[in-house]
């Protein structure tokens, strides 16, 4: 079956109760036991298991082409979750731009356990296959990365991974399944942060794991998810159903939207740089090509003049709105730099861009009066 109908259609059907086309939201908190004290229906307390939430979760696998999702309340905690499966000690990589909050959670979370972490380069193979040690148990992948769209070979990468035993993981927040599928390419599991382009509509927060095969990062996951208490509101996760309906048609809107404007700041005097993986001058395009099916609608740029002329932009702007997060309809764009706080490592004259589904036209046009003449 294709994405589109899958989209429309994994984990959900029509009420039998009612007819019903749309999926009911299931509220309650605990389900009826059986006289013979099982739950034949296998549902018992929601935290552990929702019906709602088992849709989301039988959606997710399906689109990915995994075994199993399992839905979380945010992205981060699909990341507290992996690596709380760790032991302390354990040993695992990262890319050097890896997601700032993610950063947070590695380094201040997981500060007592400890974990040793080593940040690298992922567009050089080279120096992940060195930097793995006979304890790498986890390989975490960001491909396009966050703010900087770096590109990781995926295959490659997920073979050093599977070569010292561990188990590669990719952020598939960017991209979603639609644009990339890590499964092909041999990694192990994806996370996603369902708050962004997956719900799509900036009004909710959630994350999710989806697993290839059975391992046991999946299972302790499950784990932290049930005892742990990271489990989402079935209302949140109606609405990431909801918005993986439409989910294909987006990602191919945001697409086509984010390359327009690509190509208008790519041509502008004012910018410096422009990072979409797009554009055939993109380091990492030629992998993009052949791991991407589409660019995504997560780009970046840097304005000439340092942190001030970027801030002014950011400023000067009437249709985008100053926001972190992306995914979204709206077009948002903020100074990464500077919500990222001090440690950041993003250049301070780069501003992020989610593009999101207005026409293209009006977009360029709020940059173009916000941009400086050049
Ligand atoms: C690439 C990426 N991964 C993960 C996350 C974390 O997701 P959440 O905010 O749902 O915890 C984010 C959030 O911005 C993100 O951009």
């Amino acid at each position: 079956m294709k994405i589109e109908t899958q989209a429309v259609h994994a984990g959900r059907w029509t009420d039998p109760a009612t007819g019903a086309v749309a999926p009911p939201i299931h509220l309650s908190t605990t389900f009826e036991r059986h006289p013979d004290g099982e739950y034949p229906l296998g549902f018992s307390y929601s935290r552990e298991g929702n019906p709602t939430r088992q849709s989301l979760q039988e959606c997710l696998a399906s689109l990915e082409g995994g075994k199993e999702a399992l839905a979380f309340s945010s992205g981060l905690a699909v990341a507290t979750a992996l690596l709380q499966g760790l032991e302390p000690g354990d040993h695992i990589i990262a890319p050097h731009d890896v997601y700032y909050g993610l950063r947070q959670v590695i380094g201040g979370v997981f500060a007592k356990w400890p974990l040793e972490t080593s940040y690298v380069d992922m567009t050089d193979v080279a120096a992940v296959r060195a930097a793995t040690r006979p304890n790498t148990r986890l390989v975490l992948i960001e491909t396009p990365s966050n703010p900087l769209l770096t590109i990781t070979d995926l295959a490659a990468v997920a073979r050093i991974a599977r070569e010292v035993n561990a188990i590669s993981v990719c952020d598939g927040t960017f991209t979603t399944p639609v644009l990339q599928r890590p499964f092909d390419w041999g990694v192990d599991m994806v996370w996603h942060s369902t708050t962004k382009y997956i719900s799509g509509h900036s009004d909710m927060v959630g994350g999710a794991l989806v697993t290839r095969y059975d391992n046991y990062l999946f299972e302790r996951a499950r784990k932290s998810l049930i005892f742990g208490g990271a489990a989402p509101s079935p209302f949140d996760c109606w609405l990431a159903l909801r918005g993986v309906s439409t989910l294909p048609w987006r990602m191919r809107a945001h697409s086509g939207n984010a390359q327009a404007v690509t190509e208008f700041l790519k041509q502008h005097p004012a910018v410096e740089r422009v990072y979409y993986p797009g554009l055939p001058e993109h380091p990492g395009h030629e992998i993009a090509e052949r791991q991407m099916s589409g660019w995504g609608g997560m780009l970046s740029f840097q304005v000439r003049g340092g942190r001030d002329a970027a801030m002014t932009v950011a400023a000067r702007v009437r249709l985008f709105t100053r926001a972190t997060s992306l995914g979204g309809p709206h077009s948002l764009i903020e100074h990464r730099a500077s919500s990222e706080g001090r440690d950041s490592k993003t250049p301070q004259n780069l501003l992020r861009v989610s593009v999101g589904l207005e026409h293209p036209d009006d977009l360029i046009s709020d940059l173009q009066q916000a941009l400086p003449p050049g």
